[in-house]
Protein backbone atom coordinates (compact mmCIF):
# COMPACT_ATOMS: atom_id res chain seq x y z
CA UNK A 1 0.00 0.00 0.00
CA UNK A 2 1.36 3.65 -0.73
CA UNK A 3 2.24 5.32 1.98
CA UNK A 4 0.51 8.40 2.84
CA UNK A 5 1.25 11.35 5.43
CA UNK A 6 3.27 14.75 5.80
CA UNK A 7 5.90 15.41 2.94
CA UNK A 8 6.81 18.76 4.64
CA UNK A 9 6.61 20.60 8.01
CA UNK A 10 7.62 23.63 9.36
CA UNK A 11 6.69 26.54 11.84
CA UNK A 12 6.32 29.97 12.19
CA UNK A 13 5.81 32.03 15.30
CA UNK A 14 5.42 35.82 15.63
CA UNK A 15 8.85 38.21 16.42
CA UNK A 16 7.86 38.99 19.86
CA UNK A 17 7.20 37.40 23.31
CA UNK A 18 6.40 37.75 27.05
CA UNK A 19 8.50 36.50 29.32
CA UNK A 20 6.43 34.43 32.14
CA UNK A 21 8.73 35.67 34.87
CA UNK A 22 7.33 39.53 34.21
CA UNK A 23 4.00 38.39 34.33
CA UNK A 24 4.88 36.47 37.41
CA UNK A 25 6.62 39.70 38.85
CA UNK A 26 3.82 42.28 37.69
CA UNK A 27 0.61 39.71 39.74
CA UNK A 28 3.70 38.87 43.15
CA UNK A 29 3.46 35.20 41.80
CA UNK A 30 6.24 32.97 42.31
CA UNK A 31 7.56 32.52 39.05
CA UNK A 32 7.84 28.73 39.40
CA UNK A 33 4.61 28.76 39.18
CA UNK A 34 5.07 28.80 35.52
CA UNK A 35 8.15 27.39 35.41
CA UNK A 36 7.45 23.86 37.04
CA UNK A 37 3.55 24.44 38.23
CA UNK A 38 2.51 24.88 34.76
CA UNK A 39 5.96 23.80 32.69
CA UNK A 40 5.98 27.06 30.42
CA UNK A 41 9.13 29.90 30.41
CA UNK A 42 7.65 32.48 28.15
CA UNK A 43 5.10 32.76 25.38
CA UNK A 44 4.90 34.08 21.77
CA UNK A 45 2.95 37.77 21.34
CA UNK A 46 1.70 39.07 17.73
CA UNK A 47 1.86 42.50 17.03
CA UNK A 48 -1.24 44.09 15.61
CA UNK A 49 -0.01 43.14 12.22
CA UNK A 50 -0.35 39.71 12.36
CA UNK A 51 -3.84 37.65 12.64
CA UNK A 52 -4.16 33.97 11.97
CA UNK A 53 -4.10 34.65 7.79
CA UNK A 54 -0.71 36.09 8.05
CA UNK A 55 0.55 33.68 10.33
CA UNK A 56 -0.45 30.73 8.11
CA UNK A 57 0.91 32.72 4.76
CA UNK A 58 3.98 33.18 6.68
CA UNK A 59 4.77 29.28 7.86
CA UNK A 60 3.50 28.15 4.40
CA UNK A 61 5.76 30.65 2.45
CA UNK A 62 8.95 28.84 4.23
CA UNK A 63 8.83 25.58 3.56
CA UNK A 64 7.16 25.28 -0.14
CA UNK A 65 9.24 25.63 -3.61
CA UNK A 66 7.33 26.84 -6.85
CA UNK A 67 6.76 23.34 -8.12
CA UNK A 68 4.83 22.54 -4.79
CA UNK A 69 2.82 25.92 -5.12
CA UNK A 70 2.47 24.19 -8.62
CA UNK A 71 1.11 21.18 -7.54
CA UNK A 72 -1.21 21.87 -4.52
CA UNK A 73 -5.19 21.26 -5.53
CA UNK A 74 -6.37 21.84 -1.91
CA UNK A 75 -5.70 24.15 1.01
CA UNK A 76 -7.14 23.21 4.72
CA UNK A 77 -6.33 25.71 7.37
CA UNK A 78 -7.59 25.01 10.80
CA UNK A 79 -8.50 27.82 12.92
CA UNK A 80 -10.26 28.92 16.31
CA UNK A 81 -8.87 32.69 15.39
CA UNK A 82 -11.04 32.99 12.80
CA UNK A 83 -11.43 36.53 10.97
CA UNK A 84 -14.61 36.71 8.96
CA UNK A 85 -18.16 34.33 9.93
CA UNK A 86 -18.02 33.75 5.79
CA UNK A 87 -15.11 34.40 3.95
CA UNK A 88 -12.61 31.54 4.70
CA UNK A 89 -9.20 32.81 5.80
CA UNK A 90 -7.89 29.89 4.06
CA UNK A 91 -8.60 31.88 0.43
CA UNK A 92 -6.54 34.76 1.30
CA UNK A 93 -3.99 32.57 2.08
CA UNK A 94 -4.70 30.69 -1.17
CA UNK A 95 -3.56 34.53 -2.82
CA UNK A 96 -0.84 35.26 -0.82
CA UNK A 97 1.10 31.75 -1.90
CA UNK A 98 0.26 32.28 -5.66
CA UNK A 99 -1.68 28.89 -5.70
CA UNK A 100 -3.27 27.68 -8.68
CA UNK A 101 -7.09 29.20 -8.99
CA UNK A 102 -8.24 25.49 -9.47
CA UNK A 103 -7.29 24.87 -5.95
CA UNK A 104 -10.43 24.12 -2.99
CA UNK A 105 -9.26 26.18 -0.16
CA UNK A 106 -11.60 26.16 3.00
CA UNK A 107 -11.37 26.43 6.62
CA UNK A 108 -11.97 24.49 9.30
CA UNK A 109 -13.41 24.67 13.02
CA UNK A 110 -13.32 22.52 15.74
CA UNK A 111 -11.37 24.34 18.80
CA UNK A 112 -7.66 22.81 19.07
CA UNK A 113 -8.78 19.59 16.97
CA UNK A 114 -9.44 20.63 13.35
CA UNK A 115 -6.31 20.42 11.80
CA UNK A 116 -6.32 16.86 12.85
CA UNK A 117 -9.47 16.57 11.30
CA UNK A 118 -7.96 17.95 8.65
CA UNK A 119 -4.81 15.49 8.24
CA UNK A 120 -6.88 12.71 8.17
CA UNK A 121 -9.26 14.58 5.22
CA UNK A 122 -5.95 15.38 3.48
CA UNK A 123 -4.50 11.85 3.67
CA UNK A 124 -7.99 10.09 2.97
CA UNK A 125 -8.28 12.49 -0.74
CA UNK A 126 -4.35 11.49 -1.31
CA UNK A 127 -5.17 8.43 -0.88
CA UNK A 128 -7.96 8.24 -3.77
CA UNK A 129 -6.15 10.60 -6.11
CA UNK A 130 -2.12 9.83 -5.39
CA UNK A 131 -0.25 12.21 -7.71
CA UNK A 132 -2.46 15.38 -5.68
CA UNK A 133 -1.09 17.54 -2.91
CA UNK A 134 -2.86 18.95 -0.13
CA UNK A 135 -1.59 21.87 1.94
CA UNK A 136 -2.63 21.63 5.96
CA UNK A 137 -1.92 24.98 7.90
CA UNK A 138 -3.01 24.99 11.20
CA UNK A 139 -2.56 28.46 12.38
CA UNK A 140 -3.64 30.31 15.97
CA UNK A 141 -3.67 33.06 18.48
CA UNK A 142 -4.53 31.96 22.33
CA UNK A 143 -5.77 34.69 23.55
CA UNK A 144 -7.65 34.99 27.14
CA UNK A 145 -8.46 37.87 29.35
CA UNK A 146 -5.81 39.40 31.31
CA UNK A 147 -5.44 38.86 34.88
CA UNK A 148 -7.42 35.36 34.00
CA UNK A 149 -5.70 32.03 35.54
CA UNK A 150 -5.48 31.13 32.10
CA UNK A 151 -3.38 34.34 30.97
CA UNK A 152 0.13 32.49 31.17
CA UNK A 153 -1.57 30.25 28.99
CA UNK A 154 -1.57 32.33 25.84
CA UNK A 155 0.52 32.01 22.74
CA UNK A 156 0.89 31.97 19.02
CA UNK A 157 2.25 29.99 16.16
CA UNK A 158 1.32 28.42 12.72
CA UNK A 159 2.45 24.73 11.27
CA UNK A 160 2.28 24.23 7.40
CA UNK A 161 2.81 20.75 6.49
CA UNK A 162 2.55 19.41 2.91
CA UNK A 163 0.87 16.04 2.37
CA UNK A 164 1.50 13.84 -0.52
CA UNK A 165 1.94 10.33 -1.28
CA UNK A 166 5.34 8.64 -0.26
CA UNK A 167 6.00 11.28 2.42
CA UNK A 168 9.82 11.73 2.90
CA UNK A 169 8.64 12.83 7.18
CA UNK A 170 5.82 10.74 8.21
CA UNK A 171 3.35 8.93 7.25
CA UNK A 172 -0.28 7.92 8.48
CA UNK A 173 -0.79 4.72 10.26
CA UNK A 174 -4.08 3.15 9.64
CA UNK A 175 -5.76 2.76 13.09
CA UNK A 176 -7.15 5.98 14.59
CA UNK A 177 -9.11 6.52 18.33
CA UNK A 178 -11.77 8.72 18.54
CA UNK A 179 -14.15 10.26 21.41
CA UNK A 180 -16.52 13.49 21.51
CA UNK A 181 -18.51 14.56 23.75
CA UNK A 182 -20.79 17.62 24.23
CA UNK A 183 -19.02 19.55 27.06
CA UNK A 184 -18.80 23.16 28.11
CA UNK A 185 -14.91 23.16 29.54
CA UNK A 186 -14.05 26.00 26.90
CA UNK A 187 -15.96 28.02 23.95
CA UNK A 188 -16.18 31.62 22.24
CA UNK A 189 -19.34 32.39 21.16
CA UNK A 190 -19.40 35.09 18.31
CA UNK A 191 -19.92 38.18 20.00
CA UNK A 192 -16.21 37.25 22.35
CA UNK A 193 -12.97 38.14 20.98
CA UNK A 194 -11.56 36.12 24.21
CA UNK A 195 -13.29 32.71 25.31
CA UNK A 196 -14.68 31.43 27.80
CA UNK A 197 -12.93 29.17 30.36
CA UNK A 198 -13.56 26.62 33.08
CA UNK A 199 -9.86 25.89 33.39
CA UNK A 200 -10.01 22.99 35.97
CA UNK A 201 -13.05 21.67 34.67
CA UNK A 202 -10.61 21.63 30.96
CA UNK A 203 -8.18 19.93 32.23
CA UNK A 204 -10.07 16.79 33.87
CA UNK A 205 -11.57 16.27 30.61
CA UNK A 206 -8.69 16.64 28.52
CA UNK A 207 -7.54 13.99 30.90
CA UNK A 208 -10.54 12.10 30.52
CA UNK A 209 -11.70 12.08 26.49
CA UNK A 210 -7.53 11.06 26.44
CA UNK A 211 -8.25 8.49 28.08
CA UNK A 212 -11.34 7.14 26.07
CA UNK A 213 -9.61 8.35 22.65
CA UNK A 214 -6.69 5.82 23.51
CA UNK A 215 -9.06 2.94 24.67
CA UNK A 216 -10.76 3.31 20.96
CA UNK A 217 -7.58 3.59 19.17
CA UNK A 218 -6.85 0.02 20.84
CA UNK A 219 -10.71 -1.22 20.65
CA UNK A 220 -9.97 -0.41 16.34
CA UNK A 221 -6.84 -2.72 16.71
CA UNK A 222 -3.79 -0.10 17.06
CA UNK A 223 -0.34 -0.64 17.87
CA UNK A 224 0.68 -1.45 21.98
CA UNK A 225 1.71 1.52 24.06
CA UNK A 226 5.27 0.25 24.32
CA UNK A 227 5.70 -0.09 20.69
CA UNK A 228 5.87 3.83 20.64
CA UNK A 229 9.20 5.71 20.54
CA UNK A 230 8.08 8.98 20.86
CA UNK A 231 4.41 10.79 22.47
CA UNK A 232 3.20 13.73 20.99
CA UNK A 233 0.34 15.69 23.10
CA UNK A 234 -1.72 18.37 22.17
CA UNK A 235 -0.06 21.03 24.64
CA UNK A 236 -2.13 24.14 25.72
CA UNK A 237 1.00 24.19 28.36
CA UNK A 238 3.44 21.36 28.59
CA UNK A 239 2.55 20.33 31.87
CA UNK A 240 -0.94 19.54 30.49
CA UNK A 241 1.07 16.60 28.30
CA UNK A 242 2.81 15.09 31.46
CA UNK A 243 -0.42 14.13 33.41
CA UNK A 244 -2.03 12.85 29.79
CA UNK A 245 0.83 10.57 29.37
CA UNK A 246 1.35 9.80 33.04
CA UNK A 247 -2.54 8.90 32.48
CA UNK A 248 -1.94 6.46 29.11
CA UNK A 249 1.37 5.13 31.31
CA UNK A 250 -0.79 4.01 34.40
CA UNK A 251 -3.89 2.64 32.27
CA UNK A 252 -1.33 0.98 30.27
CA UNK A 253 0.69 -0.41 33.21
CA UNK A 254 3.82 0.97 31.89
CA UNK A 255 6.48 2.43 33.74
CA UNK A 256 6.54 6.41 32.87
CA UNK A 257 9.12 7.47 30.61
CA UNK A 258 9.76 11.12 30.24
CA UNK A 259 12.58 10.67 27.06
CA UNK A 260 9.43 9.56 25.56
CA UNK A 261 7.68 13.18 25.78
CA UNK A 262 9.88 15.47 26.46
CA UNK A 263 11.79 16.54 23.05
CA UNK A 264 8.41 17.22 22.08
CA UNK A 265 7.86 19.65 24.56
CA UNK A 266 10.99 22.66 23.77
CA UNK A 267 8.98 24.13 21.78
CA UNK A 268 5.93 24.75 23.43
CA UNK A 269 7.34 25.66 26.25
CA UNK A 270 8.67 28.95 24.46
CA UNK A 271 5.60 29.62 22.12
CA UNK A 272 2.80 28.67 24.57
CA UNK A 273 -0.39 27.78 24.09
CA UNK A 274 -1.26 27.60 19.45
CA UNK A 275 -4.51 25.68 19.82
CA UNK A 276 -4.93 23.80 16.54
CA UNK A 277 -0.93 23.92 15.78
CA UNK A 278 0.28 23.13 19.37
CA UNK A 279 0.07 19.30 18.27
CA UNK A 280 1.81 19.66 15.62
CA UNK A 281 4.64 22.02 16.72
CA UNK A 282 5.12 19.42 19.33
CA UNK A 283 5.49 17.03 16.34
CA UNK A 284 8.29 19.37 15.19
CA UNK A 285 9.88 19.94 17.97
CA UNK A 286 10.54 15.81 18.60
CA UNK A 287 11.45 15.79 15.37
CA UNK A 288 14.01 18.59 15.97
CA UNK A 289 15.40 17.23 19.40
CA UNK A 290 15.09 13.65 18.93
CA UNK A 291 18.19 11.96 17.72
CA UNK A 292 16.58 9.63 15.62
CA UNK A 293 13.45 8.59 15.28
CA UNK A 294 13.72 6.28 11.67
CA UNK A 295 11.17 3.88 11.01
CA UNK A 296 9.66 4.61 14.46
CA UNK A 297 6.30 5.15 15.77
CA UNK A 298 5.04 8.54 17.10
CA UNK A 299 1.46 8.42 19.03
CA UNK A 300 -0.07 11.79 18.52
CA UNK A 301 -3.25 12.57 20.85
CA UNK A 302 -5.12 15.42 19.63
CA UNK A 303 -7.89 17.12 21.86
CA UNK A 304 -9.81 20.50 20.84
CA UNK A 305 -12.29 21.54 23.73
CA UNK A 306 -16.15 21.41 23.56
CA UNK A 307 -15.25 18.17 22.97
CA UNK A 308 -12.90 16.06 20.41
CA UNK A 309 -10.21 13.67 21.06
CA UNK A 310 -8.15 11.60 18.65
CA UNK A 311 -5.62 9.04 19.36
CA UNK A 312 -3.14 8.31 16.11
CA UNK A 313 0.11 6.96 14.54
CA UNK A 314 2.53 8.67 12.67
CA UNK A 315 5.54 6.27 11.06
CA UNK A 316 8.44 8.44 10.90
CA UNK A 317 10.44 7.46 7.66
CA UNK A 318 13.92 6.90 6.84
CA UNK A 319 15.63 10.01 5.61
CA UNK A 320 13.26 12.71 7.30
CA UNK A 321 16.51 13.91 9.07
CA UNK A 322 16.84 15.82 5.75
CA UNK A 323 13.65 17.23 5.65
CA UNK A 324 13.97 18.72 9.05
CA UNK A 325 13.99 22.19 9.45
CA UNK A 326 15.60 22.21 12.83
CA UNK A 327 18.11 25.58 11.93
CA UNK A 328 15.58 27.51 10.75
CA UNK A 329 13.27 27.00 13.43
CA UNK A 330 15.90 27.67 15.78
CA UNK A 331 16.73 31.34 14.01
CA UNK A 332 13.10 31.96 14.15
CA UNK A 333 12.84 31.46 17.91
CA UNK A 334 16.88 33.44 18.63
CA UNK A 335 15.69 36.17 16.54
CA UNK A 336 12.25 37.23 18.54
CA UNK A 337 12.38 40.16 20.61
CA UNK A 338 11.08 40.01 24.58
CA UNK A 339 8.32 42.71 25.58
CA UNK A 340 7.86 44.99 28.17
CA UNK A 341 4.82 44.95 30.14
CA UNK A 342 3.64 47.51 28.53
CA UNK A 343 4.48 46.60 25.32
CA UNK A 344 2.75 43.26 26.11
CA UNK A 345 -0.83 44.85 26.92
CA UNK A 346 -0.44 47.17 23.80
CA UNK A 347 -0.15 44.05 21.66
CA UNK A 348 -3.15 42.62 23.55
CA UNK A 349 -5.58 44.99 23.00
CA UNK A 350 -6.10 44.46 19.51
CA UNK A 351 -7.45 47.48 17.46
CA UNK A 352 -8.97 45.22 14.96
CA UNK A 353 -11.60 44.19 17.70
CA UNK A 354 -13.27 47.41 17.76
CA UNK A 355 -15.14 47.13 14.82
CA UNK A 356 -13.16 49.67 12.35
CA UNK A 357 -14.22 50.01 9.04
CA UNK A 358 -11.00 51.19 8.14
CA UNK A 359 -7.40 50.67 10.18
CA UNK A 360 -3.99 51.21 9.22
CA UNK A 361 -1.65 49.33 10.73
CA UNK A 362 2.04 49.86 11.40
CA UNK A 363 4.70 47.56 10.07
CA UNK A 364 6.35 45.75 12.84
CA UNK A 365 9.02 42.54 12.70
CA UNK A 366 8.02 39.25 11.38
CA UNK A 367 7.63 37.27 8.38
CA UNK A 368 7.42 37.64 4.99
CA UNK A 369 3.41 38.73 5.03
CA UNK A 370 1.25 41.06 7.28
CA UNK A 371 -1.75 42.39 7.87
CA UNK A 372 -1.51 45.21 6.89
CA UNK A 373 -5.22 46.73 7.85
CA UNK A 374 -8.74 47.19 6.83
CA UNK A 375 -10.25 49.66 3.80
CA UNK A 376 -14.04 50.03 4.06
CA UNK A 377 -14.35 46.37 5.95
CA UNK A 378 -11.70 44.63 3.82
CA UNK A 379 -8.89 43.17 5.30
CA UNK A 380 -5.67 43.87 3.33
CA UNK A 381 -2.44 41.87 3.44
CA UNK A 382 1.09 43.10 2.33
CA UNK A 383 4.38 42.06 2.05
CA UNK A 384 6.31 43.00 4.79
CA UNK A 385 9.12 45.93 5.05
CA UNK A 386 11.93 44.85 7.29
CA UNK A 387 11.61 46.48 10.70
N1 LIG B 1 5.85 26.31 42.39
C1 LIG B 1 5.61 25.18 41.65
N2 LIG B 1 4.35 24.80 41.27
C2 LIG B 1 3.32 25.58 41.64
C3 LIG B 1 3.50 26.77 42.39
C4 LIG B 1 4.84 27.11 42.77
N3 LIG B 1 5.10 28.21 43.49
N4 LIG B 1 2.30 27.33 42.59
C5 LIG B 1 1.38 26.54 41.98
N5 LIG B 1 2.00 25.49 41.39
C6 LIG B 1 1.41 24.40 40.62
C7 LIG B 1 0.09 23.89 41.18
O1 LIG B 1 0.29 22.94 42.22
C8 LIG B 1 -0.53 23.29 39.92
O2 LIG B 1 0.08 22.04 39.66
P1 LIG B 1 -0.85 20.71 39.51
O3 LIG B 1 -1.83 21.03 38.41
O4 LIG B 1 0.14 19.66 39.14
O5 LIG B 1 -1.52 20.54 40.83
C9 LIG B 1 -0.05 24.22 38.82
O6 LIG B 1 1.05 24.95 39.35
C10 LIG B 1 -1.10 25.21 38.36
O7 LIG B 1 -1.57 25.87 39.48
P2 LIG B 1 -3.13 26.17 39.67
O8 LIG B 1 -3.91 24.90 39.48
O9 LIG B 1 -3.35 26.92 40.92
O10 LIG B 1 -3.31 27.14 38.40
P3 LIG B 1 -4.47 28.08 38.03
O11 LIG B 1 -5.78 27.64 38.56
O12 LIG B 1 -4.05 29.46 38.37
O13 LIG B 1 -4.52 27.94 36.41
C11 LIG B 1 -5.16 26.60 34.51
C12 LIG B 1 -4.20 26.73 35.69
C13 LIG B 1 -6.54 26.18 35.03
C14 LIG B 1 -4.63 25.54 33.58
C15 LIG B 1 -5.27 27.97 33.77
O14 LIG B 1 -4.02 28.34 33.29
C16 LIG B 1 -6.26 27.93 32.62
O15 LIG B 1 -7.47 28.07 32.80
N6 LIG B 1 -5.75 27.78 31.35
C17 LIG B 1 -6.60 27.77 30.14
C18 LIG B 1 -7.34 26.48 29.96
C19 LIG B 1 -6.45 25.36 29.52
O16 LIG B 1 -5.37 25.53 29.01
N7 LIG B 1 -6.93 24.12 29.76
C20 LIG B 1 -6.20 22.96 29.33
C21 LIG B 1 -7.13 21.84 28.93
S1 LIG B 1 -8.26 22.41 27.64
C22 LIG B 1 -7.30 22.38 26.22
O17 LIG B 1 -6.26 21.79 26.20
C23 LIG B 1 -7.79 23.14 25.03
C24 LIG B 1 -7.00 24.40 24.94
O18 LIG B 1 -5.97 24.45 24.30
C25 LIG B 1 -7.50 25.57 25.65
Amino acid sequence: MTAIGIDKIGFYSPAYYLDLASLAARDGIDPQKYHQGIGQERFAMPPHDEDCVSLAANAAAAILTPEDIAAIDTLLLATESGIDQSKAAAVYVHRLLGLRPNCRAIELKHACYSATAGLQLACAYVAANPKRKVLLIASDISRYDMHSAAEATQGSAAVAMLISANPRIAALEGNAGCHTHDVMDFWRPNHRHTPLVDGKLSTLIYLQASEAAWRDYQAQGGADFASFAQFCYHLPFSKMGIKAHQRLCKINDIAEDSGKIAAGMIYNRDIGNSYTAALYLSLCSALDHRDDLSGELVGMLSYGSGCVAEFFALRIQDGYINQRRKNEHAALLANRQALSLAQYEDFWHRQEYSQHDNLDLPNYAGGKYRFAGIENNERRYTLREKA
